[in-house]
């Protein structure tokens, strides 16, 4: 059931637990994650990056994938497609062409530019009933071509995003998108404390999800946020599957280099990485 992200992150703040972004960037990434997330009866966000709806030909294209699929297999959770680190003019378009969901991420602007820009997206993407996400601070690493210093957010700054009406907001707490460095000094609780403090209801965005110990999650849920982006994650999943069928060379036994058998253990391990993440985030059963 395509849905705009809003109702789904409402519920989980009031509900302390979180709904997982998967990242998705072709067919078997989609079903394997809709799969998971309907086995498991719980909402769920597809992020499609710029870069990946690119990818996919466009945001049409996914859009119209995503809800063909969404009717063909049946499935009743809520689903947002959701543009994840959108331009201005590229969260115009995604909204246009279909998505159900956009962040538009001003990071980068001072300030006064990322609220103003923020406000006009959120008065077009409200109008159609879609959601908003935006970004104060940095989410730093790179994430397709995104890259972000990882600048810690200032609250009252936060607090003047979501006093504009938004629908999530994603705050820089020394979370980085992609692996964490041996030496990285862990989320920055005291900031996301005080964010939550003053935006009381928004429902907080937790970025760069892959990696994050098991304890620093369910504090980061605690604390207040109700959504959490994973992507790196399933890429590494199904890189190792796919490295560990190939390896044992069953892609040249039979007809193994058939695409669908090629990409089938790929996808497999997609699946159980959402499943996990899914009972981590505590969205199982949510959607019943
Ligand atoms: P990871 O790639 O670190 O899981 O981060 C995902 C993300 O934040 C998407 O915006």
């Amino acid at each position: 059931m395509l849905v705009s992200a809003k109702e789904m992150l409402v519920k989980a703040k009031a509900g302390h637990y979180a709904v997982g972004q998967f990242n998705i960037n072709n067919l078997e990434w989609t079903k394997a994650i809709l799969t998971a997330a309907q086995d498991m009866k719980s909402p769920v966000i597809l992020g499609v990056s710029e870069g990946a709806s690119k990818y996919m030909t466009g945001y049409k294209t996914v859009a119209a994938m995503v809800r063909a699929m969404d009717e063909v297999l049946g499935i009743t959770v809520p689903v947002a497609i959701h543009l994840d680190h959108g331009e201005y003019e590229g969260a115009k378009k995604a909204m246009m062409d279909g998505y159900t969901s956009v962040m538009f991420d001003g990071s980068k602007y001072p300030i006064d530019e990322n609220i103003e820009k923020t406000k006009e997206i959120i008065s077009l993407a409200h109008a159609r009933g879609v959601s908003v996400e935006a970004e104060v601070g940095s989410i730093g690493g790179e994430e397709d071509g995104v890259v972000g210093a990882g600048e810690i957010a200032d609250p009252m700054e936060c607090k003047r995003i979501a006093d504009l009406g938004v629908d999530m907001l994603a705050a820089g707490i020394g979370n980085i998108h992609g692996k964490y460095p041996a030496n990285w000094k862990g989320l920055d609780f005291s900031v996301l404390a005080k964010i939550q403090e003053l935006t009381g209801q928004m429902p907080l965005v937790l970025h760069g999800g892959t990696g994050i110990p098991e304890g620093m999650i369910r504090e980061a849920i605690h604390l207040g946020v109700s959504k959490i982006n994973v992507n790196t994650e399933c890429q590494l999943s199904f890189a190792e599957a796919t490295r560990k069928y190939i390896e044992a060379g069953k892609d040249l036994q039979g007809k193994g280099y058939d695409p669908r058998k090629l990409l089938k253990p790929g996808t497999d391990a997609i699946y159980n990485t959402v499943i996990e993440k899914i009972k981590l985030f505590g969205s199982e059963g949510k959607a019943e």
